[in-house]
């Protein structure tokens, strides 16, 4: 057997029937698979399919990237659920029972309701009771048609003697035959039905196995991915050793392989930042450097750069974080500070990543705080040079957002846009909605992984349509038009006191901002 899938998008995709039969001979529904090297998520994909709870692990984004998309965007079949009202229905059903009447908690680690095979022996015929009754209740069917064929044919035949067929060649016996075959379908038809009856009978009271690949599905519900997380940790730095027992350092060029002698990770950040200026959701908010940025001595500024805004010259710090890692927001604080203190003009702070509480500082005293999000394509330092310089530092700023308490005690979000800073007159202005592509909210936040709770998809590009497209489903437009809107649907006040708001324009930059509440 091959192990490779055929409509492949990974090269090196396994085939989900290895995997499920696998996962599904050594796992219980609601327990929790491992795939340290994910790849394009099968096992993800499988293990969601089949009521597993699944992490996976990858060090290529690629393979991350195209994990997510698929678990996100498949449907599943929607398996009835041992511990559910359905559930107990159809138990009941096939085990000729009565169905419980136990409450009911949805707990998928009681497992589906399962086809299942008998297994038939002596011992489950001989101890069933119902077979005499089952036989006793269909004599008043058979008998009189018995008595007809014998009259017909002038036999007389016990039940054990009726053929399924009968012929003659007498011409003068034909009309009885033709009369008795009649009966004959008749008795037969009756005499199959209570062997089948009695074959169930036999069946719901002997032992049997389940079938645990061939749940019961409701075909009329469709099921979607539940929730899930994708994360990145900084991977830890390794050291190694060469050949002479000495330490190496992997950022040290060695015979001329690596980093530009003498260029470290600021260093090529900063010249990356140099080319490409500071872009903004709008083109025309684009910071182009004037001068610089040049090296700078600060414990957090190392940079120091020049912009043209109104006709005048600003002195522009550059902190950088790091290149792997969060900013978090005392990070942002101290460089603002140690900004302040050396007379620049502004902050532009250049990260892969800032913490939620990096989303609300925005200004220190007099001196603005810029945050651009740095594109992840930095990573692969020098070889970008072929790639042309896209958007690799974005201002993405804060989302303006209102926070309604409803006459009933529950909360409802309004996003208004999203904060842009003008680099032509210092001001940071409100954009309207029109920027946000899709915006979440996590309505009990844990502070540690952002649950989407809600998904709001506000215009541009017709997502209603891409939704119908990848679902493969007619999706109710009146649902559907609650979900394309920049007022959430009420919710309850959360557990923890906390909510989040994640919001994602165009160009996919995401920012997110925590309320207590
Ligand atoms: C053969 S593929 C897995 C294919 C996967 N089963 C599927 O169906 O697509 C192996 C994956 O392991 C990843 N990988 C290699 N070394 C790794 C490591 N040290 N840690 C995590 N993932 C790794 C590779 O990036 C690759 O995506």
């Amino acid at each position: 057997m091959g192990t490779a899938e055929r409509d492949k998008v990974y090269v090196v995709q396994t085939v989900s029937r290895i995997v499920q039969r696998c996962l599904l001979m050594a796992t219980d529904p609601g327990d929790l698979v491992l795939d340290p090297t994910c790849g394009s998520g099968t096992t993800a994909a499988v293990a969601e399919q089949w009521g597993r709870r699944w992490i996976t692990v990858d060090t290529s984004r690629v393979a991350l990237a195209l994990a997510r998309a698929r678990v996100m965007g498949a449907r599943y079949p929607y398996y009835l659920l041992a511990d559910s009202p359905e559930g107990q229905q159809k138990e009941g059903e096939v085990t000729r029972t009565i169905p419980s009447s136990q409450p009911t908690y949805g707990k998928i680690r009681h497992g589906f309701v399962y086809e299942r095979v008998p297994h038939i022996t002596l011992k489950s015929i001989a101890n069933n009771r119902e077979i005499d009754i089952i036989w006793e209740k269909w004599q008043p069917n058979l008998e009189p048609i018995r008595k007809q064929i014998n009259e017909a044919l002038g036999k007389d035949w016990h039940e054990w003697q009726i053929p399924r067929e009968y012929a003659t060649e007498d011409l003068e016996e034909v009309r009885d035959v033709v009369e008795a075959v009649g009966f004959l379908h008749e008795w037969w038809k009756a005499r199959v039905a209570r062997q089948k009856e009695i074959d169930a009978s036999i069946a719901a009271g002997a032992d049997f196995e389940f079938l645990y690949d061939k749940p019961y599905d409701d075909k009329k519900k469709v099921r979607v991915a539940g929730p899930f997380t994708v994360e990145s940790l900084s991977p830890h730095r390794t050291l190694g050793m060469d050949e002479n027992d000495e330490l190496v350092d992997p950022l040290q060029p060695r015979n001329g392989v690596g980093p530009k002698e003498g260029q470290d990770f600021v260093g090529m950040i900063l010249e990356n930042l140099q080319s490409a200026g500071v872009q903004q959701a709008h083109k025309e908010d684009r910071i182009v450097f004037t001068s610089g940025p040049t090296g700078w001595p600060g414990h957090y500024v190392c940079a120091e750069a020049r912009y043209d805004e109104s006709g005048l010259s600003k002195r522009a710090a550059i902190f950088i974080g790091p290149e792997f890692g969060t900013v978090s927001r005392p990070d942002l604080v101290a460089a603002a500070r140690e900004a302040g203190d050396a007379g620049f003009d502004v902050l532009i702070a250049c990260a892969f990543n800032y913490d939620a509480h990096s989303s609300e500082f925005d200004k220190l005293g007099r001196v603005p705080v810029l945050k651009a999000r740095m594109n992840a394509d930095l990573h692969m330092g020098d070889e970008l040079k072929n790639t042309g310089k896209g958007n690799l530092f974005v201002i993405f700023g804060e989302p303006d957002i209102d926070v309604i308490y409803t006459a009933d005690d529950e909360i409802q979000i309004k996003v208004k846009g999203v904060d842009v800073f003008d680099p032509k007159s210092g001001e940071v202005r409100s954009d309207g909605a029109d920027g946000i592509a899709c915006w979440f909210i996590d309505t009990d936040y844990n502070e540690e992984s952002f649950f989407v709770r809600h998904a709001y998809f506000l215009g541009q590009n017709d997502p209603y349509k891409s939704l119908k497209t990848s679902l493969k489903a007619e999706i109710n437009e009146e649902a559907w038009s609650t979900l394309n809107s920049d007022v959430s649907r009420p919710f309850n006040k959360p557990e923890s006191g906390r909510i989040a708001v994640k919001v994602i324009n165009h160009l996919g930059d995401e920012v997110m901002k925590v309320f207590r509440v």
